[in-house]
């Protein structure tokens, strides 16, 4: 049996990469249907070479659909993934709307692939920082345990969406045209739903999405309680700061981790990450090999090097974690849970 899909936002930043990853993936895959809002109606898009034309999303868009991928914002996937498995579609949802439901899995399939067992139609993809992090930390936290991690993120403006990469370019272009930065125009970044807007053209913004409890910002919650969910501990200790770089994709992560274990060397800590699912080591200080950005663009892997021990706690290390925040951090991790869903038969068929 092959899948009818729909991908739900299929013209933004995400929802094309959604596309292209189908194309990649093994999934038997009967048709693509694409959904954006009412301005996109009409507009083509190509699945593997054959031009798609693009609908408006309504309730009755997921009739006869057996997997919907959404990644059209928060309030879209509120309103319409309800819609989608009532007519017994299954949702992967890449939105923040869902993901700390109790009765929905959030799933690295890397980490906790299992936890797929227990959904009820919808199954939620974690915030991009969190999944490339977890893709590095899972094989130190089954090796030797974890106790503590601080992470500080270097994002990409990608993770903001098509506009916000838009709004970067011109303001690279104006400045690079001489205009003051005064006169800088700004109406998305930090964070769309915020009051005040920054140029982040040559500029490093420590805010991702909004301020909430205690200071950090719901990025940074993400992070911590996305980190705790996935890894199915509590205990855990978490915290993050998240900023906004001038990238256009591929965020960067400085972290630092307390392992369960004590004594451990570099080496150890290497020869763990060496092989692990979906992560690749990239870390020859002589040869100046290290996880970057701009090489991490169009990869489906996490990258990790610099990994050094900390130099007053023993059981501390630090390292640099790269993906591309809209392929593992977004489309692909989505497309990877559908491509489980179907191994572990747990795609209805309508
Ligand atoms: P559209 O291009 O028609 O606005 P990004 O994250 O890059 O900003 O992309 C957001 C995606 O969500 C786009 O595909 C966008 O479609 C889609 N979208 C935004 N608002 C709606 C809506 N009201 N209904 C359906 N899709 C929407």
């Amino acid at each position: 049996k092959e899948y009818r899909i729909a991908v739900v936002g299929a013209t933004g930043a995400v929802g094309t990469k959604m596309i292209q990853m189908l194309e990649l993936s093994s999934l038997p895959i009967a048709s693509v249907k694409l959904l954006a809002s009412k301005r996109s109606a009409g507009k083509k898009l190509l699945f593997k070479n054959k031009e798609q034309i693009v609908e408006e999303l309504v309730p009755e868009s997921f009739e006869n659909i057996d997997i919907a991928l959404f990644s059209a914002g928060g309030g879209i996937s509120k309103k319409f993934a309800p819609e989608a498995v009532k007519r017994g579609a299954v949702v992967v949802d890449n939105t923040s709307a869902f993901r700390m439901d109790k009765d929905v899995p959030l799933v690295v399939p890397e980490v906790n692939e299992a936890a797929l067992k227990n959904h009820n139609g919808i199954i939620a993809n974690p915030n991009c920082s969190t999944i490339q992090m977890m893709v590095a930390l899972e094989p130190l936290r089954q090796a030797f345990g974890l106790k503590r991690v601080l992470v500080s993120t270097y994002q990409a403006v990608s993770g903001a969406g098509a506009s916000a990469i838009q709004e970067l370019k011109k303001q690279l272009q104006d400045m690079l045209d001489g205009l003051p930065k005064e006169e800088l125009t700004a109406e998305i970044l930090p964070c769309g739903g915020d009051k005040k807007h920054y140029p982040l053209a040559f500029n490093a913004l420590p805010q991702i999405d909004v301020f909430s409890d205690q200071g950090y910002t719901y990025e940074e919650w993400k992070m911590v309680n996305e980190t705790k969910k996935i890894m199915n501990d509590d205990s855990l200790s978490v915290s993050a700061t998240c900023v906004r770089i001038p990238v256009l994709s591929g965020h960067s992560e400085s972290v630092y981790v307390e392992l369960g274990k004590d004594n451990l060397t570099v080496d150890e800590i290497k020869a763990t990450l060496k092989d692990a699912p979906g992560l690749v080591l990239q870390d020859s200080p002589e040869e100046q090999l290290y996880p970057q950005a701009l090489n991490s663009v169009g990869k489906k892997e996490t990258f990790v090097g610099r990994i050094r021990q900390d130099l007053d706690v023993t059981n501390g290390f630090h390292m640099w974690v790269v993906s591309d925040n809209l392929l593992k951090g977004a489309a692909w991790n989505s497309v990877q849970i559908a491509e489980s869903l179907h191994k572990m038969g747990l795609v209805k068929v309508n």
